[in-house]
């Protein structure tokens, strides 16, 4: 990876006017909490495969400047081992309890408080060589067409976007009768009344949104198959099968693709 000629570091939570998407009330309740819901034998082979195709992502992006939108506790952080590598982060999340908890463990890291589909008030004058989403993080921010246009815009020319989504085909979602493209959703393990809107999304409506904001290369990765439907130890096995002869009825679906040209917002 080249080092890029500046990249400012920015040591504090930067402050923003939040957009009109009402969700953080939800993440910042669960924050304290969040971490003690993904501590499950599953969730472990969960992060062990992220931390695969997270690691790909890094060795075959052009730079190091990674930008992670709904970077939450900062999971891809610590699967990418950012502390101890060359990576130059800046994680982006609407919820303050979130990103509190991350700097709680990681007082070093790079964080803004912002929507992910109001990027550019503060990252407008920075340049990245990725942008990830991880764990269905993309369907959060309510105007994705808005999300994916200012990525494009932060995003240098050959700078490779992978976001993760709900897949709207889900085996947890057939199996409810779910078709619609909002859902109330509910984070694992997470028992409470209270939810948050979300945007599901097939494989092909990706491909083409991205496709639509001259991203090259574009393609989608479903996982989790029996992602909100059986989730123990033992479903580990069973999903290393599902997962290579039904793929398309993973929980998440990720796309990614290769910014072709300078974007115009
Ligand atoms: C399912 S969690 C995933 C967190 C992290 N990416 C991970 O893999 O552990 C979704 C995250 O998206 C954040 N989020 C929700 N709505 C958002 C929005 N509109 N813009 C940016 N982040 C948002 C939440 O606060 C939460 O941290």
């Amino acid at each position: 990876m080249s080092t890029p000629s500046c990249f400012a570091r920015q040591k504090e939570i930067s402050r923003l006017p939040r957009s009109t998407d009402t969700s953080a009330a939800y993440w910042d309740q669960l924050a304290p909490q969040y971490e003690s819901l993904y501590q499950s034998a599953w969730s472990r082979f969960e992060d062990s495969e992220l931390r695969i195709q997270l690691q790909r992502i890094v060795a075959s992006a052009n730079g190091p400047r990674l930008l992670d939108i709904g970077c939450g506790t900062g999971l891809a952080y610590e699967l990418l081992g950012v502390k101890n590598s060359a990576i130059e982060y800046v994680g982006v999340d609407i919820s303050v309890g979130m990103l509190g908890e991350f700097r709680r463990k990681h007082p070093e890291v790079d964080v803004v408080e912002t929507a992910g589909d109001s990027l550019l008030p503060s990252l407008k004058h920075r340049q990245f060589d990725i942008v990830i989403a991880t764990n269905v993080a993309a369907s959060f921010p309510s105007n994705t067409d808005n999300m994916l246009r200012q990525i494009s815009s932060v995003l240098c020319v050959g700078g490779i976007v992978s976001l993760s989504f709900l897949n709207r085909y889900s085996l947890r979602r057939r199996l409810r009768g779910e078709r619609d493209l909002i859902e109330q959703y509910r984070t694992r393990g997470h028992r409470e009344q209270t939810y948050v809107n979300a945007r599901c999304y097939s494989a092909s409506e990706l491909v083409s949104a991205l496709n639509q904001q001259e991203f090259e290369n574009v393609k989608c990765r479903f996982s989790s198959v029996l992602g909100g439907v059986w989730e123990s130890r033992a479903s580990v096995e069973v999903e290393r099968v599902a997962s290579r002869i039904v793929p398309f009825l993973g929980h998440a679906v990720t796309v990614s693709g290769r910014k072709a040209t300078e974007g115009v917002i």
